[in-house]
């Protein structure tokens, strides 16, 4: 699906730090623990490209990714890891605008969301910072392997519900288990027709 190397490219601090604007780029965002960076690994089919962990907060730097010579994928840190240090949270707030406000070639933001949890105060903040920067943003349900098929039903409805308050989102969400493999191919193909 995607033409050459799939490969980790560096890790950013700073927006002086990024990778030439030369190709669509789309982000991945999300509550610490998400399961971002094992949506990465599924997705790549590779099995330790992104660091995944039972540590909350562990990927602090802005992750690029090559998919093929295409696109970029970009692996934000994670948000609302109550325990982080004030100054971390403020310095990545500040990163974090900048990006979405100033990054040419930022195509879509996906917004992962864990299906155990739905829609989160702290998810609002970014979906309402998304809509300012007139970013578009899709949401993927995460971890879904994890509930049955009448908390699936819920948490879809809850979803869907505050999606409808945003006018960056995107109307349709991707059902995703990186344990089963459920919606990663249609997560894949999704990405690959971002021009
Ligand atoms: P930070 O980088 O710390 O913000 O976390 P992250 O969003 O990258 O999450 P990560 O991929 O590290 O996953 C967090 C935990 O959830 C790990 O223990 C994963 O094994 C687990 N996990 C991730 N995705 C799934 C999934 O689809 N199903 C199940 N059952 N567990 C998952
Ligand atoms: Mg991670």
């Amino acid at each position: 699906l995607f033409a050459g190397p799939v490969d980790f490219l560096k890790g950013v601090v700073a927006m002086s730090g990024l990778p030439p604007a030369d190709r669509a780029e789309v982000c991945f965002a999300g509550r610490s623990n998400v399961g971002k960076s094992s949506l990465i690994n599924a997705l790549t089919g590779r099995k330790s490209l992104a660091r995944a962990s039972n540590t909350p907060g562990r990927t602090q730097e802005v992750n690029y990714f090559t998919l093929g010579e295409s696109h970029y994928l970009v692996d934000l840190p994670g948000y609302g890891y109550a325990e982080a240090p004030v100054a971390v949270v403020a310095k990545w707030q500040a990163l974090l605008k900048s990006f979405l406000q100033g990054r040419q070639t930022l195509r879509r933001a996906f917004v992962l969301i864990d299906a155990r949890h739905g829609v989160k105060a702290v998810d609002e903040e970014i979906l309402t910072l998304l809509d300012k920067s007139a970013v578009t943003f899709q949401a993927v349900l995460t971890k879904v392997d994890k509930i049955g098929p009448r908390d699936r039903a819920k948490v879809l409805e809850q979803v869907r519900g505050a999606l409808q308050k945003h006018p960056a989102a995107y109307p349709e969400l991707v059902v995703t288990s990186s344990e089963t493999g459920e919606g990663i191919a249609t997560l894949r193909a999704i990405i690959a027709g971002i021009a």
